[in-house]
């Protein structure tokens, strides 16, 4: 085998086109029941001056997808570029162990609480749903429509309020090398 030229699909090409596309690097906050918990994302944008709209985008069986869908609310948290990676590897396990396939019974009925350490406060306007305090900036939102796209629903938010909360860049998926595309 050794030497054997790989050839690369037309897929190959298309995925490496996608993984050029730039990302911000977001927690999703969501509650039920009085847990706040937090999703990374990298598909979240604007979509709407008037009315201000975003839309975030989720795997179909992300837990946050039924939080949202329960709830109707989320927080989108723009993390630092400054020691934000540290914060986004907190928030990488799925808060549902069961997610990650091959895992034993036992690893899989856990509950991941990624929020544990990290500091945050509960969102008014968006009740219950995390605010970190490290975010550069947050959107506190209330879902709007849920569109049914490919593999993902998007769910589309009324922007209700945001803030800037400290100076300094964002942290995108140019920084952390990370791919959620392709
Ligand atoms: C860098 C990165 C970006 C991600 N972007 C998204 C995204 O935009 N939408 C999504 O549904 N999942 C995304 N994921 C996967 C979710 O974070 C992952 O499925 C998580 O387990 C869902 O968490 P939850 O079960 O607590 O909702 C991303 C993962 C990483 C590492």
């Amino acid at each position: 085998m050794v030497g054997r030229k790989i050839q690369k699909t037309e897929d190959d090409f298309i995925r490496e086109a996608m993984h050029e596309l730039p990302y911000g690097i977001y927690v999703i906050g969501t509650t039920r029941g009085g847990k706040p918990n937090g999703m990374i994302a990298d598909w979240v944008m604007q979509i709407s001056f008037e009315p201000r709209l975003v839309v975030a985008a989720f795997e179909r069986d992300s837990s946050s997808l039924g939080r949202i869908r329960d709830h109707g609310y989320y927080t989108v948290n723009l993390l630092p570029q400054k020691d934000g990676l540290l914060i986004a590897q907190r928030f990488v396990q799925p808060s549902n162990a069961a997610k990650v396939r091959g895992r034993s019974d036992e690893a899989a009925a856990q509950q991941h609480d990624k929020l544990a350490g990290i500091d945050y406060r509960l969102s008014e306007r968006a009740p219950g749903c995390p605010i970190l305090e490290d975010a550069v900036a947050y959107l506190e939102c209330a879902a709007d429509q849920f569109i049914e796209a490919g593999d993902h629903v998007l769910v589309t938010a009324r922007v209700l309020y945001g803030e800037v909360q400290q100076s300094g860049d964002p942290l995108t998926s140019t920084f952390t090398g990370w791919s959620y595309s392709g």
